[in-house]
């Protein structure tokens, strides 16, 4: 499919818009809920393709899970795959409620010990979420099975999970180069141990912690620097001790974890194209967004849009921390600004890692030179975010230079400072939400190919951006 998304010709305005659920604190309710003892409810999932990549394999793996329209999630193929079949024996499903929504779901943990071997490989989609924190689970859990991806997350690296998992005494496969498929073999005994990774990985670290709770005794995780902590605050609100010295992070093993009752905030990631449209739409744009996700350690995007002088309200909920451990959520709102560059590096970018495209795009249309480093992560995500960012935004006429670990770009500023051009998502989300909001602010439309993939976590997209008064076509 392809978006042609036009300048924005008058202001974008939206009030109590909400984005899809925080992506990765679905992954981790939906994941832990299933190895908790009773049932689990979860409201606003995020809709997109990863989070149903995680529950198809819950599914596969025996549990119980439901949608929030009381649907099986092992019931419906989403595209391209067929049914996963629930492994014989496996728990009743849970009872449909009839006060849930489609993004929700009802989940009856099954315990630690709970999980059963898949008939099939897992198919982990597009997302690196699922493939790692399930992988440190089955090892955890001595659950046999292969782990494999679409053409996209077959590519990512996974010796960064696999090489500690085998420090903990998993014996874990990988494909050739380190690659997918990913194959955890039975008959292993996990203990608890002190790994120290090379990256800051919230999915690494994740892993790690997750086969630590399957061990007796405590297992560590040290990171260069302090990654995403939605694993640590869930867990301890799910009762496991958990406990952080500056980067290293500990959980007590054979642990039990209680079911929850959760509500998952906005994506500040998806916000955050909703949030840079609005500040580089048209005189007189504005945009306000309810109840999104403000863990400090997600939050960086925020502390780069002050640093590129826009200024954004917002208005902490002080009843959305109703547990220690919870997240925190506010509403946030931005209007038209003309920005400057800024020198974007360290902590900030780890703590907006997932923000870095939109953050070169607004880069492009500020006035100065924006220089994004301590990037190098992005070089395996879903695409090679770096080198894409560089290549598109010079189609749109932008100055950019590529460097091993970010972006030096320097924006015209001033009215339309981009062109119209023809760009490719290269099957990554993220790539293609931030050129379409680099396209409002052309001089003439552009044609993004492969828009589909922006439904892995922003399904809708393209609906709410026309709602808002942009122009956008989809064409076959
Ligand atoms: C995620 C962690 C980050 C992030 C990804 C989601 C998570 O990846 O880029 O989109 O949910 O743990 P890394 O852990 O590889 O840095």
């Amino acid at each position: 499919m392809k978006a042609r998304v036009h300048p924005l010709r008058r202001p974008l305005r939206g009030e109590r818009v909400r984005v899809p659920g925080d992506k990765s604190i679905s992954h981790r309710a939906l994941l832990f809920s299933a190895l908790a003892e009773g049932e689990s409810r979860i409201a606003g999932l995020a809709p997109g393709g990863d989070v149903r990549s995680t529950a198809r394999c819950l599914a596969q793996l025996g549990v119980p899970l439901l949608r929030g329209d009381g649907t099986p999630w092992s019931a419906a193929a989403p595209e391209g795959l067929g049914p996963p079949s629930r492994p014989a024996g496996s728990a009743p499903l849970p009872e449909p409620d009839p006060d849930m929504g489609p993004d929700d779901a009802i989940v009856h943990g099954v315990g630690m010990r709970g999980l059963r071997a898949p008939s099939a490989d897992l198919d982990c989609g597009n997302s690196g979420t699922t493939l790692r924190l399930l992988c440190g689970v089955l090892a955890g859990a001595g659950v046999p099975a292969t782990l494999v991806g679409d053409a996209s997350l077959s590519r990512r690296p996974m010796e960064r999970v696999a090489a500690p998992l085998r420090e903990l005494g998993a014996r874990v496969r990988t494909g050739a180069s380190g690659r997918p498929p990913v194959t955890v073999e039975p008959d292993a005994a996990i203990h608890a141990g002190a790994i120290a990774s090379e990256v800051a990985s919230a999915q690494v670290k994740s892993a790690v912690l997750l086969a630590g709770l399957f061990a007796e005794g405590e297992t560590t995780f040290t990171e260069p620097a302090r990654s995403r902590d939605h694993t640590e605050r869930l867990l301890r609100q799910m009762g496991v001790k958990v406990t952080t010295r500056g980067t290293t992070v500990a959980v007590r093993g054979r642990a039990r974890l209680s079911p929850v009752a959760l509500e998952v905030p906005g994506d500040l990631s998806s916000a955050a194209f909703l949030l840079a449209a609005a500040l580089i739409a048209p005189e007189g744009s504005s945009i306000a967004l309810r109840h999104v996700g403000l863990n400090p350690t997600r939050a960086g995007f925020l502390d780069a849009l002050t640093q590129l002088g826009a200024r954004i309200q917002l208005d902490l909920k002080r009843e959305a921390q109703p547990l220690p451990g919870g997240e925190p959520a506010g509403d946030l709102s931005a209007s038209t600004q003309g920005l400057r560059g800024a020198e974007l590096d360290g902590d900030l970018v780890l703590r907006a890692i997932d923000e870095v495209p939109i953050m070169a795009v607004l880069g492009a249309v500020a006035r100065g030179t924006t220089v994004i480093r301590g990037a190098a992560e992005l070089r395996v995500k879903e695409s090679d975010r770096l080198a894409q960012m560089a290549r598109g935004l010079r189609a749109m006429g932008a100055q950019v230079e590529e460097l091993p670990d970010g972006l030096r770009i320097t924006g015209a500023g001033g009215g339309r400072p981009l062109h119209g051009a023809e760009i490719d998502s290269a099957h990554d989300h993220r790539i293609a939400l931030a050129f379409t909001v680099a396209a409002l602010a052309a001089d003439s439309p552009t044609l993004i190919s492969g828009a589909e993939w922006a439904d892995v976590s922003f399904p809708g997209f393209f609906d709410l951006l026309r709602s808002l008064g942009a122009e956008v076509e989809l064409v076959a």
